[in-house]
């Protein structure tokens, strides 16, 4: 039996590996991790992560061919493929810090693999990495191989939250990159054969290492792009009169550009991508490319301005002062269907209206009032450690911030409501209840656009939605710029 250990049991090592399990019956999957609690919470009936059939996948292999373990040596050391899938923090110190990537955790992860091994392996880089990491970690691996043979593969992860297991299912594609000896192309047929199991062969396509470790790179820096372009087009449909939505339909139909990734929003957030476009931008600046460097910036640029943007909007229409207002804030994770809060545009947005002095009533159906306070007092790019790096809450918590149940409680009162993530729910909440329970003049600013402006309006409210012609009211009050 082929014995797969993956070393990182987040977002990406959990919902890859239970999938492997599932669909390798012949595999045995040992999923190990230093944290303690989270290894506890794999094999509990609570998982640690909150991700749509998940529980399913993972209540059907956890006990037969799939384990979750804190003892990373034994299972590093019995393994034939380890997958490596530690957290790869932003560097908030010393050289290229705010950009470049912080690889302690694979750099541990890695002398661990070398320290243990006994028998020759296949190492799987699985988290995003930039490019020639995977050399690096080669070279820890051989000056400290005892004469065991160590193969590295670069296998980049594509999965999105929310509908994770759906892409494992499914994937659009598999990439794996591996050396171009006759052992490097070995190792690539070995991880080849666990895909195949449920991957059409076409569907699995082969580079070399460095491509697959670009790939990952460059596929999240064009969906970004997406992003920030569309939402660079909403601030000039605002001031045009044109209606964002109505801008991204037509050019999606264009077979060239699809429909996909045109949702004008407050902002996109998320693990990965501010986090590898800072990466792709160092690396050239690394590698003399300043022209390069400069345009990629640029998409995050942007994304920073929609979130200021979108703050701004809100004090501006709202009689250029919240202070002492209560806003409602509906949705902090940073898409719907997760409880993930990574680079949340709810935390800059919420930041940028305490700043003003509001108070904040925060609800979210997936994020715990913890979380939420960790978030607001974190610093940038903290939250990529293990939790006992970051600081401790409720002690230190926001005083002006509370956590409501539900929407309603969340909005009574408030003189302004604030959409930051698109959960269904938020589409179908009584907002008449809601309005009749708020102070008046009553506003939403929908930075995800899902509700039905025009019934809101109906209502009473006065209401903003990103990209979409101005209420006569948003008019008069210009947003700051
Ligand atoms: C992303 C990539 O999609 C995935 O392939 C990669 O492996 C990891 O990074 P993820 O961050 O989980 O996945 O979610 P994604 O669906 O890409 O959304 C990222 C952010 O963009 C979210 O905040 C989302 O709300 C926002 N977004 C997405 C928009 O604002 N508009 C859109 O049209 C699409
Ligand atoms: P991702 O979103 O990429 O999956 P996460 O932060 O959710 O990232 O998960 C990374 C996991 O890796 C964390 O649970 C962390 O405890 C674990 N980890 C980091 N370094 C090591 C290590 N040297 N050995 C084992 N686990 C590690």
């Amino acid at each position: 039996m082929v014995k797969i250990c993956c070393i990182g049991a987040g977002y990406v090592g959990g919902p890859t590996m239970a999938v492997i399990a599932l669909k390798c019956p012949d595999i045995e999957v040992v999923v190990v991790d230093i944290s303690e609690p989270r290894i506890a919470a794999w094999n509990s009936d609570q998982l640690p992560i909150y991700e749509p059939g998940l529980d399913d996948v993972v209540k059907q292999c956890r006990g037969k061919n799939l384990f979750f373990s804190t003892d990373v040596e034994k299972h590093v050391a019995e393994a034939d493929i380890v997958f490596v899938s530690v957290n790869t923090p932003t560097k908030t110190q010393g050289l290229g810090a705010g950009k470049a990537a912080d690889l302690t955790y694979w750099e541990s992860a890695a002398r661990t693999i070398a320290d243990v091994s006994k028998s020759d392996k296949i190492v799987v880089e699985k988290s995003t990495v930039p490019v020639k990491t995977a050399e690096a970690i080669e070279k820890i691996l051989t000056h400290n191989s005892k004469g065991i043979k160590f193969q590295i593969l670069s296998n980049p992860e594509f999965l999105a939250e929310g509908t994770a297991i759906e892409d494992l299912f499914l994937p659009d594609r598999v990439l794996i990159g591996g050396r171009e000896t006759p052992e490097g192309q070995k190792a690539i047929q070995s991880l080849k054969s666990v895909y195949a199991h449920w991957v059409p062969e076409d569907r699995i396509l082969t580079t070399n290492l460095w491509s697959a470790e670009l790939s990952k790179l460059a596929a999240n820096a064009f969906l970004a792009q997406r992003i920030s372009s569309v939402n660079a087009m909403s601030a000039l449909c605002e001031a045009t009169g044109a209606d964002v939505a109505e801008v991204s339909y037509a050019i999606g139909k264009d077979s060239r550009i699809g429909p996909k990734f045109l949702n004008a929003s407050v902002g996109f957030g998320g693990s990965c991508f501010q986090k590898d476009i800072l990466n792709l931008v160092y690396i050239c600046e690394c590698n003399g490319l300043p022209e390069v460097a400069e345009y990629w910036k640029q998409v995050i640029k942007i994304n920073d301005h929609q979130k200021s943007r979108f703050v701004n909007r809100v004090v501006s229409s709202m009689f250029n002062t919240v202070s002492q207002k209560k806003i409602a804030i509906l949705g902090f994770a940073f898409k719907k269907d997760t409880g993930d809060t990574r680079e949340t545009p709810a935390i800059d947005v919420c930041k940028g209206l305490l700043g003003d002095k509001a108070v904040l009533s925060i609800y979210d159906p997936q994020v715990t009032e913890d979380q939420i306070q960790r978030d607001l007092i974190m610093k940038k790019f903290d939250w990529d450690h293990p939790l006992h790096l970051q600081p401790k809450s409720p002690k230190s918590s926001v005083k002006q911030v509370s956590i409501a149940w539900d929407a309603y409680e969340a909005t009574k009162g408030a003189h302004g409501i604030c959409i930051l993530t698109e959960w269904e729910e938020f589409k179908t909440i009584d907002y008449k209840k809601i309005y009749d329970s708020m102070q008046k003049p009553a506003f939403v600013f929908d930075g995800r656009n899902v509700v039905n402006a025009e019934a809101l309006r109906e209502i009473g409210f006065i209401v903003y939605s990103i990209g979409k012609p101005l209420d006569a009211w948003l008019k008069d009050m210009p947003a700051i710029a």
